[in-house]
Formats: C-alpha cells, structure tokens, sequence
C-alpha cells in the first residue's frame, strides 16, 4: 500500500485534461478524499457527479484561479468544512498560442497569474497545514517550454520558467528545514489533451494524457523531484548547456521541428 492510502488529494484545473485523469487515479491509488479547483462550473460539477457515483468522496470548487482573492476565499471555505490537503497539484494553465506582439496586456497578465502565480498562492495557502502536520506534497505542472523558447509560447514559457525556479527552490527548502513536505516540479512535452489542439510535431511523440498522469502519481508515490517527459528531454539542460546557441537552434528548433510546432496552433475554443 502506498502512502497515497488514506489522503486528500486538490487538484486545480481538474474537471479536464491531465489534472481529471491525475484525480482519478490518486482515488484508484486509495486517496480518501479528492478535491477539484476549476474555473469551468459545468465540467467541474460533471466530473465531481462522475466521481461521487463511483463511490468516491469528492468535492468541487468553482475557483477562478487568475483572482487571489478567490484562491483565498476557497482555502478558507476548506478549512471551515475541516478539508485538510495532504497532496496539493497545482495544475491548471492556459496558454494564449499567439505570437508576442499580438498580446494584450490582459493576456500576458492572465497566463502569468494562471500559470505562476495561482501555484504559489495556493502553495501559499496550504503549506502552513502540510508543515504543521510535517507531511505533505505538492506537484507543479510545469512544461517542456520551461526548458525550451519557442515560437507563440513566449509568455507561457516565461509563466513555466518561473515556475521551475520557483518549485524547484521551495524543493530544497522544504529538505533542508526536515519538513517532511516533499516538491515533485513536472516537465512534460506535447500532451494530447486539447489544450494544444493544431500542434505538429514531426519527430518526438505527443504524449498520451493517461501516461502522463500515472507516471505523475507514481512520481508522487516515490518522492521523485523532477519529472520530465519524455526521457529525452532529460538531454536538453546539457544540450542547451554545451551547444552554441545557433547550434541548439538548428538541433531542437528546426532538426526536431520544434519551432515551427505551433504554426498550425489552435489550441482550445
Ligand atoms: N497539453 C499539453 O501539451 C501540456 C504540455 C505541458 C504542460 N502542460 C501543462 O499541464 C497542465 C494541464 O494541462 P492540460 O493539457 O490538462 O490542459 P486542459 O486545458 O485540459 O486543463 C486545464 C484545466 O485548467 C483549468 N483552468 C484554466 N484556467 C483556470 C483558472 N483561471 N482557474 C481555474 N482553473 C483553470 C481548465 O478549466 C482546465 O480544466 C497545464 O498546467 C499545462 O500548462 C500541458
């Protein structure tokens, strides 16, 4: 039995993608409880109904994640109902798929406080529990574009950078205070999930959803820090490290087709 057994999962942005199948499978796994932050009213009470019919003690709450006022509001309504997460993944993200010059302030301004912002906020918000406790988990959704620049992805990869250097800090913060409290920081490449409807990428696979989410709850299982997906992109700090960057232009960029992946972008309607 794993020490999943008995525990309450949150997941944000959990009522599609990834972040669904990601609380799924922590229930399969024997989590006790699920509770699920979404924006989307509808699919988040389909999933929650979905779940609870199975058996399983679930909860939903509408939480616009990009209003810091609401992640708290949210926190302490948990609190009051004696919610206490022992597993939070932070997971939701949006990614706008359009070149730099073409963002609103408003745009900019939403990914970074969707897809920076939020994770540390609600980090924020429950890490004073976890500590207390001197147990706890919290996996970071970041990307592949946290380690590459690429085209149409500028901000997103400024909001997933952040959020690497970020996690992986609170990482070796919680191991030298003995908290107990252990930091997975998550790399994946293209996952078949919608959100990059329209991407093409020619020679390294798109990822299926369930085998990202199973290898992030075996992540959590192991204590694992840093998962990046797939293997290989295990290669792209040496790379970036040892190769001129025009070199590593030529190798990632254009031999992989990595910058030209969003042309045809259409992402989710
Ligand atoms: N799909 C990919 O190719 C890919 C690749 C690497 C990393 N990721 C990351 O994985 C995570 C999950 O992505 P996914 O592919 O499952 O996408 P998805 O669009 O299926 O799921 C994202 C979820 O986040 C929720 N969300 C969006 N904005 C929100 C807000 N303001 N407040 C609350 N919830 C909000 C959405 O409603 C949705 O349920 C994201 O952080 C994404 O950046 C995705």
């Amino acid at each position: 039995m794993s020490w999943i057994h008995g525990k309450t999962v949150l997941v944000t942005g959990g009522a599609s993608g990834i972040g669904q199948l990601m609380g799924r499978r922590f229930l399969e796994e024997g989590a006790a409880r699920l509770v699920i932050w979404d924006v989307q009213q509808q699919a988040l009470a389909r999933v929650v109904a979905e779940l609870r019919a199975r058996g399983h003690d679930v909860s939903g709450f509408v939480v616009d994640l990009a209003d810091p006022e609401r992640i708290r509001a949210a926190a302490q309504e948990m609190e009051a109902a004696a919610i206490a997460v022992d597993i939070l993944i932070n997971n939701a993200g949006i990614v706008t798929g359009k070149v730099f010059a073409e963002h609103s302030f408003d745009d900019i301004a939403r990914t970074i406080d969707v897809n920076t912002l939020a994770p540390m906020y609600v980090a924020r918000e429950l890490l004073p529990g976890m500590l207390a406790r001197r147990s706890g988990h919290i996996v970071n959704i970041a990307s592949a574009a946290g380690l590459v620049c690429n085209p149409k992805m500028s901000v997103y990869c400024a909001s997933k950078w952040a959020v690497i250097g970020w996690s992986d800090s609170l990482r070796i913060e919680m191991e030298q205070g003995k908290t107990g409290v252990g930091i997975t920081t998550v790399t994946p490449y293209y996952i078949d999930t919608g959100m990059f409807a329209g991407v093409r990428s020619p020679v390294i696979p798109i990822l299926k959803p369930d085998f990202v989410a199973n290898r992030i709850v075996a992540a959590v299982k192991s204590n694992r820090i840093l998962l990046r997906l797939p293997g290989m992109l295990n290669l792209v700090p040496l790379l970036r490290g040892i190769l001129p960057a025009r070199w590593f232009d030529k190798v990632g960029g254009d031999w992989l087709g990595v910058y030209h992946s969003m042309d045809d972008f259409k992402g989710r309607q």
